[in-house]
């Protein structure tokens, strides 16, 4: 379809009130792009939202897992925000249990991005640190998916002025990949390129803007996985929805979305901002790291 085409066709924002575990059944079968949620943590927030012990979390989540898997179209691509806590001076286990029970229930582990949350506060614990970083859990239902990797790209920043200036003989021939994956790199391929492709390490600031909601993601964070998995027109899911950052992001890029909340509070307050005129107006934040 043409450019222009596509930028006439008219995009839809879908906000359904309830639980996903109900909702997500009458979504059609391969009918979703992208999926981008951040589910409650286990045991977080438990006021707020009831709460799923650790060790009840993963039959918890399966269900859910199960219907995003049919929903999703095979080129499609699921990002779970998650992160474990610790329980008795250790970490939990109920996410790396959940990766191994997705992955029998037919789910492909693709990849890991961390969120490196780069304003975290400083804190003193008296045996960790200052825990500052999420995993993004990517999820695919086939090797081969759609992912747009020049829509994310960095400047080459002060890489170009450090590591490019002083290359060895062997970053100027190709260099082979030790464990025989077949893959290598020659890094003189960069000389005088403006800019390179992205590591799995995402370094966003978390926000402190009120959204009414107290466990939002940075509006960058859903605009980097619809950037680099979607294409406009194409449909993004966040069954958690929460303040409804994926949706109003994925609206502004031209996405269509569906979002899902328990609480009507949210999915009224995401109505209301959908319908706001600035929405449109509003340039995103860009807050991505360079290779410098
Ligand atoms: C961590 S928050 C999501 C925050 C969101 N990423 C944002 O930027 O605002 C999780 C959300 O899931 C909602 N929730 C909890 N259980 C749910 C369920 N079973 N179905 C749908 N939503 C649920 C909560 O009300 C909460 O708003």
């Amino acid at each position: 379809m043409s450019g222009r085409r596509r930028h006439n066709r008219k995009i839809t924002t879908d906000v359904r009130v309830g639980d996903c575990r109900e909702l997500l059944v009458s979504l059609p079968d391969n009918s979703v792009d992208l999926v981008v949620t951040s589910p409650p943590y286990a045991d977080q927030r438990k006021t707020m939202y009831g709460g799923v012990h650790p060790d009840q979390y993963v039959d918890w989540f399966l269900p859910i897992s199960e219907q995003l898997l049919r929903v999703l179209k095979p080129t499609g691509t699921f990002i779970l925000n998650i992160k474990e806590k610790v329980v008795n001076g250790e970490r939990s286990v109920y996410v790396l249990d959940l990766i191994l029970k997705m992955r029998a229930q037919g789910w492909l582990w693709t990849e890991e991005f961390i969120w490196h949350k780069k304003n975290c506060y400083p804190g003193k614990w008296p045996n960790r640190f200052r825990d500052a970083w999420e995993r993004l859990l990517q999820f695919n239902k086939n090797r081969k998916f759609h992912m747009y990797q020049e829509q994310v790209m960095v400047p080459m920043g002060d890489w170009a002025n450090s590591r490019l200036k002083r290359l060895s003989v062997t970053d100027k021939t190709r260099d082979s990949s030790k464990v025989g994956s077949g893959f290598g790199k020659n890094v003189s391929n960069w000389v005088d390129r403006d800019k390179a492709y992205p590591t799995n390490v995402l370094h966003l600031a978390t926000e402190c803007g009120n959204r009414s909601h107290s466990a939002t993601f940075p509006t960058s964070l859903p605009e980097w996985f619809i950037k680099l998995f979607t294409q406009e027109g194409d449909v993004v899911l966040d069954p958690f929805m929460g303040s409804g950052t994926t949706l109003i992001i994925a609206n502004r890029m031209r996405r269509n979305s569906i979002g899902m909340d328990t609480a009507p509070e949210y999915c009224e307050m995401v109505r209301k901002k959908l319908n706001s005129v600035d929405l449109y107006l509003c340039e995103p934040e860009m807050d991505y790291e360079s290779l410098g």
